[in-house]
């Protein structure tokens, strides 16, 4: 296939069962965006394994967080969908970028650094974790890396490797890449009104069921003024226009418990397609998924490892 697209890559890490501040934060900028783009979505196991010991959970993650991309959308035809595991060019590429940059410079990241200083035991797999991360990206000659915040340094450690790398055996035998750091539109507020996050135990699950989005819905916290329930608003609002709340919300006004039987039913015509269309993926379907995705993945990597092989003088 030729194409002229940028090319877009990310690498995920499964964050167990997800929300609706994830998939509004998260998984829909990534659903609106990639086919603007040549698109690499790569699940990061190798980087899992620097704090997972439960294989049985290691490889569940794999399956799990494929799913939910699929779930929502994103269609492995027109994106690589690939496991970093299964394409061994990622582990040789670390190896030689991890030879470019000195110990130093690896113990500022802030990745290792906070570890560090919360007293974990950092292996060296959770150290050389920027360089590993660099492969990923420098292999497939990415332009854009679409990442939160708290990766920022991350890219900028990958141009440093690939700054002395091309200074060393020649320039442009890797591409640059450049970061796009996804900025939360707005914060989703969780059932108490905090921001939603599993850690808070506030949350609407994403592939929720009936029961589960009811039960989560009618615990939101509204205050007793008889003005509008703010949360409730909020949450209705990631799935309707002003024009289309204001009205109801006026008709409406102090009955709380009705508005939120209705943010139920809207969130139940906005899940049940998810939940149906996650129930009907099965494992055998994702591991089809990836080992397509991994012949994609690999007929790139190994032409720039090649090259990367020839300039370092192992060919
Ligand atoms: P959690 O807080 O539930 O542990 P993560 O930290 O695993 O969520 O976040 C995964 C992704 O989802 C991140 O990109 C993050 O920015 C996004 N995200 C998480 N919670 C929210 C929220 N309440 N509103 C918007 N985006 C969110
Ligand atoms: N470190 C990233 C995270 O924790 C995951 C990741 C691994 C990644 N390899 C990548 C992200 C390559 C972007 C590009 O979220």
């Amino acid at each position: 296939m030729t194409t002229t697209k940028p090319r877009l890559l990310t690498g995920l890490q499964s964050s167990g069962t997800l929300h609706i501040g994830n998939y509004f934060g998260a998984l829909k900028p990534f659903t609106d965006t990639y086919q603007d783009y040549e698109s690499f979505l790569m699940v990061a196991d190798y980087h899992s394994l620097t704090s997972v010991r439960d294989p049985e959970l290691l490889r569940r993650n794999v399956l799990d967080v494929v799913k939910d991309y699929l779930a929502v959308g994103v269609d492995p035809a027109t994106c690589t969908l690939f496991r970093q595991s299964d394409n061994q060019d990622h582990m040789e590429l670390a190896w030689i970028l991890n030879c470019m940059v000195t110990v130093p410079f690896l113990q500022q990241a802030h990745s290792y650094k906070d570890k560090v200083a919360k007293g974990i035991d950092a292996n060296a797999g959770l150290f050389t974790y920027p360089m590993l991360m660099a492969a990923d990206i420098v292999l497939y000659d990415t332009d854009i890396v679409p990442v939160g915040e708290d990766q920022r340094q991350h890219l900028e450690y990958t141009r440093e490797a690939v700054g002395k790398f091309n200074r060393t055996y020649g320039e442009a035998l890797l591409k640059e890449p450049a970061e796009r750091i996804i900025q939360n539109v707005g914060i989703v507020p969780g059932t108490d009104g905090q921001k939603m996050s599993k850690s808070y135990g506030n949350t609407i699950p994403l592939f929720g069921t009936t029961e589960e989005i009811s039960t989560a819905v009618m615990s939101i916290v509204t205050d007793s003024t008889g003005e509008r329930p703010e949360h409730v608003y909020a949450i209705h609002r990631l799935l309707k226009s002003a024009a289309e709340l204001d009205p109801l919300y006026e008709a409406h006004r102090g009955r709380y418990g009705d508005l939120k039987k209705i943010l139920v039913a809207d969130l139940e015509t906005f899940i049940a397609p998810l939940r149906e269309q996650r129930a009907h993926i099965s494992d055998d379907d994702v591991h089809a998924v990836l080992a397509d995705g991994v012949m994609k993945a690999k007929a790139i990597s190994q032409v720039t490892l090649e090259r990367v092989r020839q300039a370092i003088g192992i060919r």
